[in-house]
């Protein structure tokens, strides 16, 4: 049952500039870019550039500057100290704050606009801050973005070209050359959207914060790896190596035939169902990135948690990922035992990143509060103020 808000496929939104969900994925996704003029309107960005400066102080946080010097390009990783920022040139750098969403609650309500697209592509929203003139650079990316405009103006620049190489040895990928193909200036709300490996180019016309709503999209080589370390903590395979056949040899350091055979028959017994599939994608794209820190919250009793949450409602802590395959249930890539009734429960509080009154004075029983006050006292819940 799908229990997304989103009423359906094909109803217009504004935010993709009255296309409805169906048709910018059919048209435009992963295609070609679409200029959306407030997408969002009266948008007035979610922190000033002061706040955002803090962000980029905290151990939490990820943070870069990158400067450009004529035509050198450096990086510098955060966390920053304020007399960083009271060093910098007044023009030629940007800052950039990635995961804002796991930061700002609003940052996650804007993530969650997106979300006729599912979470399992969905990254984090990036904010970057520029004086007059600054930017990253020109360069392609590897994943779609949604590039939003906050305060004040960008003007972004894209290239049909071909040519993708970029500057040798630059700290950050920068294209070599780039031929402008078209260009806009974007104004607070308006948004563009890029196709993975479009050359782009954002910068800033006076001071300027853009929101880049961004993908992920994992590489065969970090699936590969990522599931076979998944294999490893399930516990697959039992048996040992036999050989009662082992014949003579007088090359006895050749990994004879025999044996590759026999091995490769021992690992073929791993079959890739598609629950074993669902499982590790669940665990995987669940798994919280390794600077994530949880939250602690406030110690409350379970009667305090429950009473607060039938009244005002709960929400899915802002570093929390939760998914749910057919069978199970994962949060931050473990598998969650919920009540088997609750299932479509927790699968709500899934797709929705939280749980609103209504649904929690539905009969809920004592055992899935309990599972849920357990979630809250590991910092991945939390509770809604009371309106
Ligand atoms: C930026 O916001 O400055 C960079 C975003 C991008 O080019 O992907
Ligand atoms: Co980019």
């Amino acid at each position: 049952m799908n229990t997304s808000h989103f009423s359906s496929a094909n109803a217009p939104l504004r935010l993709l500039g009255g296309l409805s969900a169906e048709q910018f994925l059919q048209q435009y996704w992963h295609k070609k870019p679409l200029l959306i003029r407030s997408a969002i309107a009266d948008f007035e960005g979610l922190l000033t550039p002061n706040e955002m400066a803090g962000l980029a102080c905290e151990d939490d946080v990820q943070s870069r500057l990158v400067i450009q010097k004529e035509s050198q390009w450096i990086l510098e990783n955060g966390p920053f100290s304020e007399q960083r920022f009271a060093e910098l040139p007044e023009q030629g750098w940007t800052l950039l704050v990635q995961s804002l969403n796991h930061h700002l609650r609003s940052a996650s309500l804007l993530m969650q606009d997106f979300s006729f697209l599912p979470y399992t592509r969905l990254d984090d929203v990036m904010v970057s801050y520029a004086p007059d003139g600054g930017g990253v650079g020109p360069h392609f990316d590897s994943y779609d973005v949604f590039l939003l405009q906050g305060m004040g103006q960008r003007l972004w620049r894209i290239s049909e070209q071909k040519d993708l190489r970029l500057i040798e040895g630059a700290p950050l990928k920068i294209l070599q050359r780039f031929d402008t193909s078209q260009e806009w200036l974007l104004n607070p709300g308006d948004m563009l959207y890029l196709p993975p490996h479009l050359a782009h180019w954002g910068i800033a016309v006076g001071e300027c914060m853009t929101y880049s709503i961004g993908f992920r999209a994992p590489s065969q080589q970090e699936l590969i790896s990522a599931f076979f370390a998944f294999l490893q903590e399930q516990d697959w395979g039992e048996g040992r190596y036999q050989d009662p056949d082992l014949a003579f040899t007088h090359q006895p350091a050749k990994i004879s035939q025999a044996m590759s055979q026999k091995v490769a028959q021992m690992l073929q017994e791993v079959s890739f169902t598609p629950a074993l599939i669902e499982a590790f994608l669940a665990s995987y794209l669940s798994e919280p990135k390794s600077h994530v820190l949880i939250d602690a919250p406030k110690k409350i009793s379970q009667q305090q948690f429950v009473q607060r949450a039938l009244k005002a409602g709960v929400s899915l802590g802002l570093q929390s990922q939760m998914l749910y395959t057919q069978q199970h249930v994962y949060l931050n890539g473990q598998v969650l035992e919920v009540p088997y009734v609750a299932k479509a429960l927790f699968e709500k509080l899934a797709d929705q990143r939280g749980l609103d009154t209504d649904s929690l004075n539905q009969g809920v029983m004592a055992e899935t509060l309990a599972v849920l006050y357990q979630m809250y006292l590991d910092g991945c819940l939390t509770l809604n103020s009371i309106s």
